[in-house]
């Protein structure tokens, strides 16, 4: 059989609330055009996020009911810690309530000013928990995993030669760690080979500095390298995905995306010492060792969740299911980040509409127009997000990229869901040129895509 069906049954379902064109329009001018703003409850198919918005499973829900919520040493801490080790092979395993606590901790104690820490593309929060701690955070991915049309597969790489530059220009001493983003979210959901991180983990060993992974999406990222890398189709995920571990010193991982579970965190690392101040303060900000701010009913959904991950035949639904959208949307002229990865869809906003200049934010215009045509809440990674006003000059900077994003949420639509979204896709494509540009009428200095106001021009 050649069609890919969803591995799974529903056995418990959440309406949808069908809304009208004219609804959506009140709405989103409630919101100020900004999707954020606007109630879960009106948006159709919520394609926000994959972070946090899987649906469980029956054993993870069972281990729900399960869970031990002892203070210390519950046994929910000892499955998760299992589960984990034999996932990981990691000597230290610290649970945290999301991937920026593990950011935290992680940068608390490695970063601050005068230190600089490469990756391929740091993700917002990795970024901003750096910078917090007063070091530097400097993007190296490859030169093709900054074009749209690129196919190479591994677009998430990093530039060898570009990490080698910078070690000799601010010194190994100044790197106190060198992360690698699996896949890479802020580069389209582009995976990263295994040749790659192993010639990044070489560069690091011979430059004595530690190697980390931010392993949200590590199973997608494997499985791709099932898929496409040379001479690795007959390896499991699992496999795979313990090999790149193996590879690391450590790891922050969000398990909202491939714990498959709504809430969690973890961190990870093989330094004794190191560990040791982490433990502190995990203690002191998220909770003891054995729960880190964590429910006993968490660590299990967790631990069942990790497990799930890397069934085969979820993952080649998982990934199919991705490039299914991303193929049907090239099909019909319109330009996405090819070739599809492994979380998300990422539509070129100014492709899709060349009539409206970056200053008056296409991608936002495109997250309006799909939300207001088909009730499909999307997200704008682009010049509302990333692009920043001078304080000094007035003058706004823009990303490289000017990208619509279409999460994915693991588990939670199916095959009709994802034709639903092509089909209004490809209809406002050829209406494209009434989407109408935006202003800004105000916006905090940072992080303001969450909370911007707009008016259409
Ligand atoms: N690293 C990556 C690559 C991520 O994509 C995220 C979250 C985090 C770290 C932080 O994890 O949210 O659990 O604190 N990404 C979400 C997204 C928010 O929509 O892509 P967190």
């Amino acid at each position: 059989m050649k069609t890919i069906i969803e591995p799974f049954k529903i056995k418990m379902i959440e309406p949808i609330k069908l809304t009208t064109r004219e609804e959506r329009e009140a709405i989103l001018r409630r919101a100020h055009f900004n999707v954020f703003q606007i109630p879960a409850e009106e948006v159709i198919i919520d394609l926000l996020t994959d972070s946090g918005t899987s649906a469980m499973s029956a054993e993870q829900w069972a281990g729900m009911i399960r869970g031990d919520e002892s203070y210390a040493g519950a046994r929910s801490w000892f499955r998760f810690e299992n589960v984990l080790r034999e996932l990981t092979g990691m000597a230290h395993i610290l649970p945290t309530h999301q991937g920026r606590a593990s950011e935290r901790i992680l940068f608390e104690l490695v970063g601050g000013p005068g230190k600089v820490i490469p990756s391929n593309n740091h993700f917002d929060t990795t970024r901003a928990n750096i910078e917090h701690s007063g070091a530097k955070a400097v993007d190296l991915v490859i030169d093709e995993g900054k074009h749209a049309r690129s196919r190479h597969p591994f677009k998430g790489n990093m530039d060898l030669a570009k990490l080698e530059r910078l070690i000799g220009e601010v010194g190994a001493e100044r790197i106190p760690v060198c992360m690698m983003t699996v896949t890479n979210n802020s580069g389209g959901g582009q995976p990263a080979s295994l040749e790659n991180l192993r010639a990044v983990r070489d560069v690091c060993r011979r430059h004595r500095i530690p190697f980390f992974l931010d392993a949200c999406r590590f199973a997608e990222n494997a499985f791709l390298i099932k898929q496409r890398e040379q001479g690795q189709s007959h390896r499991s995920a699992r496999d795979i995905a313990r090999e790149m571990f193996d590879l690391a010193d450590g790891a922050t991982i969000s398990a909202k995306k491939d714990g498959l579970v709504n809430i969690g965190g973890v961190l990870l690392m093989r330094d004794d010492a190191l560990a040791q101040r982490a433990n502190n303060l995990l203690i002191l900000t998220e909770g003891f060792v054995t729960y880190g701010g964590l429910a006993g009913r968490d660590l299990e959904a967790m631990a069942q969740g990790f497990v799930e991950v890397l069934d085969e035949h979820y993952l080649e639904y998982r990934i199919r299911s991705i490039s299914y959208l991303g193929e049907h949307l090239l099909a019909a002229g319109v330009q996405i980040v090819e070739p599809p990865g492994g979380h998300a869809i990422y539509i070129d906003a100014a492709a899709f509409c060349p009539h409206i200049p970056i200053e008056q934010f296409p991608g936002q215009a495109l997250v309006c127009g799909l939300y207001r045509h088909a009730g499909i809440r999307a997200v704008e990674i682009g010049s509302v997000m990333f692009g920043a006003v001078d304080p000094d000059t007035g003058e706004s900077a823009h990303p490289a990229m000017e990208l619509v994003r279409l999460a994915v949420p693991r588990r939670v639509y199916t095959q009709s869901h994802i034709d639903y979204v092509i089909e209004a896709i490809v209809e406002l494509f050829k209406e494209r040129e009434r989407l109408r540009g935006l202003r800004i009428i105000e916006a905090p200095p940072a992080l303001r895509h969450f909370t911007a106001r707009f008016a259409e021009i």
